[in-house]
């Protein structure tokens, strides 16, 4: 039987559109999902567009739902199990994982917030984690106010890091105090002393001005470019006591970051914003609310009853 599914097609507005694709095939150490819930990442945005993802090939890469088939070799979730995803292809109602790259979703965890964790939450754990964060940094977060933001100031800020929340409008200020944030700017504006770690998604003029601010021995993480501006560097804006830009990309499975994103948000500790919620024959309203800067915190659809 085939599932319903969003896959990429340049001609469509958005270049995605509903169709059909046939139920997927489990490899040995794969569990069979359905998903009720997947996220919309601007990255999902770009492949789309991009030519990363091929015409006709299933879009996305968070998704929560239940095992409906266990791994055949025996590692993982069993069946009936609500489990978190990340992994290519998530857009579908259900779909094939490899066991490393899921994680149990607790009991007190919905699945639309399970759902809305992968991309985002990973990233930032992940960035934070390379960067050396550790209590009384200052940490510089871009794009705060977006997914990966809004997990990045609440993960240093947990960590006992000083915050600094950068975002681009008043109103897209609007939770980050909450979230942990002790300074939350307009872009940089007011910002004079140096900070250890900048998690960036940003880029373009932003990163240039957040590379100068950083300290001695200090680490930016360029996860993003969410401006698609250029960044110009002036002369001699690389040279001086050694610091250090980092490209991020999220490799490798992410089942036991997920477990550990999952853990913190069912105890309370990592709170997930949903600014947009509806179902996927919605994606274009999604993704324009997404590019227009008008989400915030995470985008989360559910598959579309059958036409
Ligand atoms: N390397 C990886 O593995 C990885 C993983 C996850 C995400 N990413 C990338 O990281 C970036 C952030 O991802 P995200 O999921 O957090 O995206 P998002 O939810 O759309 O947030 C992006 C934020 O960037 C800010 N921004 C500043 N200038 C912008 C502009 N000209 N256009 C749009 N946004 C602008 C916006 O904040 P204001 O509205 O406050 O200005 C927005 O909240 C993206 O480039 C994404 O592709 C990379």
């Amino acid at each position: 039987m085939p599932v319903r599914a969003l896959v990429v097609d340049p001609s469509a507005p958005e270049a995605v559109r509903a169709a059909d694709v046939p139920d997927p095939v489990p490899g040995p150490g794969q569990v069979l999902v359905d998903v009720s819930h997947v996220s919309l990442n601007r990255g999902d945005l770009n492949d789309a567009r991009s030519g990363r993802i091929p015409a006709g090939a299933v879009l996305g890469s968070d998704a929560a739902g239940v095992v409906v088939r266990a791994a055949a070799d025996g590692t993982g979730p069993t069946a009936g199990t609500r489990v978190v995803a990340l992994t290519g292809g998530a857009f579908a109602e259900r779909i094939a994982v490899d066991a490393a790259a899921l994680a149990e979703v607790p009991a007190e965890l919905d699945p639309a917030r399970a759902a809305a964790l992968p991309v985002a939450g990973v990233a930032a754990l992940r960035s934070l984690r390379a960067a050396g964060l550790a209590p009384g940094k200052r940490v510089l977060v871009t794009g705060a106010s977006g997914g990966v933001g809004r997990y990045a100031v609440q993960l240093a800020a947990r960590a006992g890091a000083h915050v600094i929340a950068s975002v681009g409008s008043a109103p897209r200020r609007e939770g980050l105090a909450r979230a942990g944030a002790d300074e939350v700017l307009i872009g940089l504006e007011g910002l004079h002393r140096p900070v250890d770690i900048v998690i960036d998604g940003v880029g373009g003029p932003q990163l240039v001005a957040a590379w100068n601010l950083l300290a001695p021995g200090g680490s930016l993480q360029s996860v993003g470019w969410a401006s698609g501006e250029s960044a110009v560097f002036p002369p001699y804006a690389t040279v001086g006591p050694a610091k250090s830009l980092t490209s991020f990309v999220i490799d490798g499975a992410a089942g036991a970051d997920l477990a550990v994103l999952a853990g913190l948000a069912a105890e309370g500790a990592l709170t997930v914003d949903i600014g947009w919620q509806g179902t996927w024959d919605r994606f274009e309203e999604a993704a324009t609310a997404l590019r227009d800067r008008r989400i915030n915190g995470k985008a989360v659809l559910t598959p579309a009853p059958q036409p």
